[in-house]
């Protein structure tokens, strides 16, 4: 079966968490598209080339969380050449056999635009920033203005911009529980598998 769900969004959202539920749930491979960017980023040099030559290794860098790194992928996925050389793997992970979840900014609208389910979620900055300044720690207000820049980054670029697609559903998390964000999203796939099949 052939079964792609795309969830895009914000920095810190709760995509991945979402998408690793839902991943587990149904039995399909999941892919946190951003970790392409981060280790673009992190290998520093020619983001191009990096792009083109990306390795295992370069993915399980266990640097790859830290807001530098966001700010860094963040810069990187602003250029077209960066963005294609990262195109096809991601399309081929989508269409593998036994289903497929990527996360990301730009699943539903560039990569997978037939994806089966197409999320977007979203939440208040502010509350964003808390759940960051969780993982990584230090300073609250720098999270923030973090979280805020690579927003207005990512959203204004000219090449593939983080927005909704027009049949994505949207799901903002701002006041919702974990348990809550996960089993609403659970539900919208389970629905739209009990179509498929
Ligand atoms: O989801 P994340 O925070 O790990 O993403 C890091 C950066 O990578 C994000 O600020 C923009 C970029 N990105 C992108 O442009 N397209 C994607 N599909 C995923 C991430």
């Amino acid at each position: 079966m052939i079964f792609t769900v795309a969830i895009d969004g914000p920095a810190a959202a709760g995509k991945g968490t979402i998408g690793r539920a839902v991943a587990e749930r149904f039995g399909f491979a999941h892919l946190d598209t951003g970790v392409l960017y981060r280790a673009v980023g992190a290998r520093g040099g020619d983001p191009v080339l990096a792009a083109r030559s990306l390795t295992p290794e370069d993915l399980a860098r266990h640097d790859l969380r830290t807001l530098e790194a966001g700010q860094a992928a963040s810069r990187v996925a602003a250029i077209g050449a960066v963005r294609e050389a990262l195109t096809a793997f991601q399309r081929d992970f989508a269409r593998r056999e036994g289903g497929a979840v990527l996360d990301g900014r730009d699943i539903g609208t560039v990569i997978c635009p037939k994806a089966e389910v197409k999320l977007f979620v979203t939440a208040a900055p502010e509350v964003r920033a808390e759940r960051r300044w969780r993982e990584v720690g230090g300073d609250l207000a720098q999270v923030l203005a973090e979280v805020r820049e690579r927003d207005a980054r990512d959203m204004a670029r000219a090449e593939a911009p983080l927005r909704p697609a027009e049949d994505a559903i949207l799901l903002d998390t701002s006041e919702m529980s974990v348990e809550a964000a996960v089993a609403a999203a659970l539900a919208l796939v389970e629905a739209r598998l009990n179509r498929a099949t």
